[in-house]
């Protein structure tokens, strides 16, 4: 298997065939209000980005092990398949480098890490930390986040983490960011009760858009009643790092589904 090509996994969620008419719930409203035709809104940029040797090696070796390929699913996605015992189940979308992927999972190893990532230098990044820090509790996915959720059962995550998405600054792009109703809803329906939906941003514009939607879902109860204190759990990435350098501030938001 040639760990360089999509949706070349023996894994059960391959696969290419049309999407929307599976794992399609009422909280899906971008699939059912538009025609199963239409090209998705991503919420990610295009971009290829180069991968240092290192990286191309780590992804070599270690995506048969770590690895699993988003294609359109052929059934529910089964979380337990790709750890081989049940743990509960955090998700963290966009995980850039892994830098937070890593740390998160190395300081809570009762719980499993499902880390969904479209670039692959990010994912080969996170591969390479899986094997130095020898993590039996990370998983790495390729492929769009919000495929994945819709195919997995109701209530299965214990945490979804969205630790700096794309901020899309320009009002024409607002409809591809990650926080958004319809994607708070689906992403709200996957969790368990009391599960936490946990996002984090140095965009002051989204931050105030993310709190307004966060607080709109009725399915969702604010562990802070607005922004929150910045977790100590929450490594810091480089992302956040350059935000932090740049002089932006951090907006943490952390909710509970009821
Ligand atoms: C701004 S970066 C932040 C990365 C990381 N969380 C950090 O704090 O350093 C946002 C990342 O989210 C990824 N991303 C955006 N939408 C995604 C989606 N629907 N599925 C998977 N990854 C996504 C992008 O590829 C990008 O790497």
């Amino acid at each position: 298997m040639n760990p360089l090509t999509p949706g070349r996994t023996s894994h059960p969620i391959r696969g290419t065939v049309a999407y929307a008419r599976i794992a399609v719930t009422s909280t899906d409203q971008t699939l059912t209000a538009r025609p199963v035709h239409a090209a998705p809104i991503r919420t990610f940029h295009p971009r290829r980005g180069r991968m240092s040797d290192r990286q191309r090696d780590a992804l070599q070796r270690l995506w048969p092990a770590y690895g699993l390929d988003i294609g359109a699913p052929d059934g529910p996605f089964d979380a337990t398949a790709p750890f081989g015992r049940r743990a509960p189940l955090v998700l963290e979308i966009g995980s850039g480098m892994g830098d937070a992927t890593a740390a998160m999972a190395a300081a809570d190893p009762d719980r499993h890490y499902l880390a969904v990532e479209v670039h692959t230098p990010g994912i080969a990044n996170l591969l390479e930390l899986v094997e130095r820090h020898g993590l039996s509790n990370v998983r790495v996915a390729r492929g769009d986040a919000l495929d994945l959720v819709r195919a997995m059962p109701e209530g299965s995550l214990e945490a979804v983490h969205v630790f700096f998405p794309d901020p899309w600054p320009k009002a024409r792009h607002h409809k591809r960011r990650l926080i958004q109703p319809t994607h708070v809803a689906l992403l709200r329906s996957r969790l368990v009760p009391g599960g936490t939906l946990h996002c984090a941003t140095d965009w002051a514009e989204y931050a105030e858009s993310m709190r307004e939607t966060l607080a709109a879902d009725p399915g969702l109860v604010d562990a802070h009643d607005g922004f929150a204190p910045r977790p100590g759990h929450r490594p810091v990435t480089r992302f956040e790092r350059r935000a932090l350098t740049a002089g932006r501030s951090i907006f943490d938001l952390v909710h509970h589904r009821r």
